[in-house]
């Protein structure tokens, strides 16, 4: 009797093909789809390694090796990607979230913020900022906008499937335009920033499958963080902006926001210590009030 396929098999058939791809994909990920297929996690995959497989989970492991050689991320294929604890779905319509985009989460809630604000959350993707915040601050009130129908529709089904769906509100908008927004309390971004004079720099995995608007912005990737600083003019004094950037851009945002009138009010780098989100508001006025 011939011995049918095990969990090993498939790991290492996996791993010999990922080691064939040129844009970096890590042998673990075997592990990964293995798990995936299974519905295993990756400690049990070791742990079962002679387990045989039916026909049909292994067709189903080969389906998404394949779909993982050609470049697809890892986070398309298995459609959701954890992003501050929680699973978001995710698709081609938006980014991926990134670590971090956690820095910027964590910065807004360590600000000092009304017991109910109002949060503007521009260019929202897969919402994994807004429904976070949502999520995080029970009280809050979040306007999650793109200029993304697509987008929109997989921010919203997130809201609902995480259950943040009664206090998030969509909008398809540019930027912040025709917002009052006086009556946001914080308007957090993570914008399109990417110059695409640098795409032939980027991993495959990235241009071929995440959507271009997520991504590149013109002027050299600063017209959407242009916008938000004069966006930023619009809010109520001390009421911040949080953005975040790419490698190499603190600079001319900080120039930019002085140029401006605002103020910096805080800078926080990443795990690799490069400046990544940046708190800009305008001033408050002086207390003239005398004591
Ligand atoms: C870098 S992605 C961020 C997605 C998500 N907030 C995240 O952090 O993963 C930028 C998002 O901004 C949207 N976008 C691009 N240009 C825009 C504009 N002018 N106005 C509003 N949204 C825009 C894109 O559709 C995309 O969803």
């Amino acid at each position: 009797m011939t011995r049918g396929r095990t969990l090993d098999d498939l790991v290492r058939h996996g791993r010999a093909k990922l080691a064939t791809t040129d844009f970096g994909a890590a042998p673990r990920e075997a592990l990964l789809l293995v798990a995936r297929v299974l519905g295993l996690n990756e400690a049990q995959v070791l742990a079962r390694g002679r387990q045989e497989v039916s026909e049909e989970q292994h067709v189903r492991f080969v389906e998404l090796l394949e779909r993982r050689v050609t470049g697809e991320p890892v986070a398309y294929l298995f459609g959701e990607r954890e992003f501050y604890g929680r699973s978001f779905r995710v698709d081609p319509r938006v980014l991926i979230p990134r670590p971090e985009t956690e820095h910027l989460v964590e910065t807004a809630l360590s600000l000092p913020l009304p017991r109910e604000p109002w949060i503007l959350d521009v260019g929202t993707g897969s919402g994994c900022i807004a429904v976070t915040l949502a999520l995080e601050l029970p009280g809050a009130r979040l306007v999650a906008a793109d200029l993304s129908f697509d987008a929109l529709a997989v921010a919203l089904d997130n809201a609902r499937r995480l259950g943040a769906s009664e206090r998030i509100f969509g909008l398809r908008t540019d930027l912040a335009a025709g917002l009052d927004l006086e009556r946001f309390d914080l308007l957090v971004s993570n914008p399109p920033y990417v110059d695409r004079a640098d795409a032939p720099s980027l991993s495959p995995e990235v241009t071929a499958y995440e959507p271009h608007t997520a991504l590149f912005a013109e002027d050299r990737g600063f017209a959407a963080l242009s916008g938000l600083l004069d966006a930023a003019l619009e809010l109520r004094p001390g009421r911040p902006l949080l953005v975040e950037i790419g490698a190499g851009q603190l600079d001319r945002v900080v120039a930019g926001a002085e140029a401006r009138g605002l103020e910096v009010l805080q800078v926080v780098a990443d795990y690799a210590s490069i400046p990544r989100t940046v708190a800009l508001a305008r001033p408050e006025a002086p207390d003239t009030t005398l004591s």
